[in-house]
């Protein structure tokens, strides 16, 4: 392989993923198992996931095409734990629109859910027949850590004193690890050295680190029209994020009480409650220091990335870039 080869990209193979996606049958009848399953799959998304399998293919080989059904599996994976995720969290809007168990009800999310991610394993088991064991146990695992991390968010909603370590390996699970995988699937997939692979997946996990760093920050500061998730959802569950685990820490005196005052609050003002919080945080300097941090993972992710020699070079800047954008998003 050299550099004659066509450079990747990415809005082509965005696009190539997306009429894969949108022209999976995921199955009529009856109707309002399935519905809901053409309806979150057509709202969108960056699709950052299966575009990092792709890209992560692309550092080594140049055939994407014949791994857009396996890659699709992977973003048919995240959006079964958002449907679930939206759920639990008592999110009303996904997407910009209404989420799936407000526009329909819970029972109906959380069985179109699990067909999710039946239609994932459909979709990921596309793979080569020597490949298909290790496939099959890397997204076990990661599946399981998703669920794992997702406990542990809902546990700490409880927890009055949530240390800042145990966050990060919360967030490592119930998002990170998906990132690493989709990386590593695709390293793997285009028979990378087993030692890439692996650097891939710490890559992503640090760089996932630093996505749900940014979408605890998204979740107070961003414009909601943009964002198109509920801004101050996770003031309102008393979510331990990054930015309430520090607040708690740093807030004093009078702060102090007022903050533990919201947190202890049963009845209140949504709106009223988001404002006064986002005002606490404001006051103590939060954002910078969420920052701080989220800018920490991002750089030990990149370092790591930029440690691997792949042969497809033009790949290697497409994917830089591209997870660099993810440190500005704001959506
Ligand atoms: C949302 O994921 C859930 C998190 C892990 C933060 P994304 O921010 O990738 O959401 P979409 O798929 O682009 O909508
Ligand atoms: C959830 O994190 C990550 C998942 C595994 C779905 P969040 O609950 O913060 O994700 P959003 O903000 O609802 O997308
Ligand atoms: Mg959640
Ligand atoms: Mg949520
Ligand atoms: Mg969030």
């Amino acid at each position: 392989m050299n550099q004659t080869t066509t450079p990747v990209s990415v809005s082509k193979l965005l696009q190539d993923l997306e009429n894969h996606i949108q022209g999976f049958q995921y199955g009529n009848f009856p109707i309002e198992l399935y519905e809901p399953i053409s309806y979150i799959m057509s709202l969108g998304g960056k699709r950052i996931r299966p575009l990092l399998t792709l890209m992560a293919y692309s550092l080594y080989k140049e055939d994407y095409s014949s791994i857009l059904t396996p890659a699709s599996a992977v973003e048919v994976f995240h959006n079964f734990t958002l449907m679930h995720d939206d759920i639990m969290d008592d999110a009303p809007l996904r997407r910009g629109k209404a989420t799936v168990h407000e526009k329909w009800n819970a029972n109906t999310a959380i069985l179109s859910g699990d067909v999710m991610l039946v239609k994932a394993y459909e979709m990921l088991v596309n793979v080569s027949p020597e490949k298909l064991p290790e496939a099959l146990r890397l997204f076990n695992q990661t599946a399981a850590e998703v669920c794992e991390g997702q406990q542990h968010d809902m546990n700490f909603e409880k927890i009055e004193t949530v240390l800042e370590e145990d966050y990060i390996d919360m967030i490592r699970q119930k998002t990170a690890v998906l990132l690493g995988f989709a990386l590593q699937f695709g390293a793997i997939l285009a028979d990378a050295p087993r030692e890439e692979a692996q650097k891939l997946y710490d890559f992503g996990v640090n760089i996932g680190i630093g996505f749900q760093l940014k979408d605890d920050l998204l979740d107070v500061y961003a414009d909601q029209a943009k964002f198109g998730k509920q801004v101050g959802g996770d003031i309102i569950a008393n979510k331990k994020t990054f930015l309430l685990i520090k607040a708690k820490e740093l807030a004093q005196g009078e702060l102090k009480n007022q903050l533990e005052d919201w947190l202890a609050k049963v009845d209140f003002d949504k709106q009223e409650k988001v404002k006064a919080v986002t005002s606490i945080y404001n006051q103590i300097g939060i954002k910078a220091l969420t920052e701080a941090k989220m800018h920490d993972y991002f750089k030990k992710g990149f370092d790591q990335f930029n440690s691997l020699d792949v042969p497809i070079k033009s790949s290697f800047s497409a994917l830089l870039e591209l997870t660099e954008d993810l440190v500005h998003r704001e959506k």
